[in-house]
């Protein structure tokens, strides 16, 4: 070793983490003393069954969402509310139609204070990033779905966020461009050495992509489970051991 240590944040603790929702009179338990530590730099996804609690536990660790009991800290700190350290994409895009793809994604920066050349400057490097670059003067409307999704990565990439909060942000593309969109996470991922927390029902991209996959249970009276992806990257799909993975996830998610 002997390389000096490069001081790492993104670091997510939950600690005794619940919460409910009043429903027909009663309440819906949807998290329960739910702890869990996320190293920095790890990528973690999220699988379960359809309102098992993905996008709720992703919107409290998002600070959109606040928990009945228990914290989420960060680098130390509990989250109260949005932080500037964190970024979310969501299954839609959501780019303002009235701005260019370059627009877009310098919005966010020239709204953090950055000077508009350098938000310029740094806006250009992030779309170049997700492969975009011919389509910077492109607006939202003239992109594919597909398009659109990476111009929303390189608007959240852009702010540099410690965590990247993912909700199925390929869910709603076609198979092939999810698959190409997989392995470019991948690659930003390893290359921006952020940590990324992925919510998706595709058990191959959370193979895919992931150091530990979280399996909620479908019944609430079982404890969620981590599952470790044991595999060398670049991971292949075809390979037996990424197909046997699969085989146990499908198996803790009761699906055969
Ligand atoms: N704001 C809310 N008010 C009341 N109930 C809610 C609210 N948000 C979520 N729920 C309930 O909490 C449960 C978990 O919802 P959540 O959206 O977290 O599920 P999910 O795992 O993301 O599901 P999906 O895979 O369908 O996106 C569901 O039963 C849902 O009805
Ligand atoms: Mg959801």
């Amino acid at each position: 070793m002997g390389a000096q240590a490069i001081a790492r944040r993104g670091e997510v603790a939950v600690r005794g983490l619940s919460k409910s929702f009043a429903l027909a009179g009663g309440r819906l338990n949807v998290l329960r003393g739910l702890d869990l530590d996320i190293r920095a730099g790890e990528c973690l996804a999220i699988v379960g069954a359809s309102g098992s609690g993905k996008t709720t536990l992703l919107r409290m660790l998002a600070g959109l969402e606040s928990p009945d009991a228990g914290e989420v800290r960060i680098d130390g700190v509990p989250v109260r509310g949005v932080g500037t350290e964190r970024a979310v994409i969501f299954q839609e895009p959501r780019l303002l139609p009235w701005l260019t793809v370059l627009g877009n994604v310098a919005f966010g920066l020239e709204a953090r204070g950055l000077p508009p050349p350098e938000a310029e400057v740094r806006a250009r490097e992030t779309i170049h990033l997700v492969g975009l670059a011919d389509f910077e003067a492109a607006f939202p409307r003239q992109l594919s779905g597909g398009m659109a999704q990476r111009a929303g990565i390189a608007r959240a990439l852009a702010v540099r966020p410690e965590i990247l909060l993912l909700d199925e942000p390929l869910g709603a593309l076609d198979a092939m461009t999810r698959m190409t969109l997989q392995e470019e996470l991948a690659r930003i991922w390893r290359d921006e050495r952020v940590t990324m927390i992925l919510v998706t029902h595709d058990l191959e991209e959370a193979i895919l992509l992931a150091d530990r996959v979280l399996v909620l249970p479908r019944s609430k009276g079982e404890r969620p489970r981590l599952v470790d992806v044991a595999l060398a990257r670049p991971r292949d799909r075809s390979e037996q051991n990424f197909v046997a993975l699969r085989r146990r996830l499908m198996a803790e998610l009761s699906l055969h």
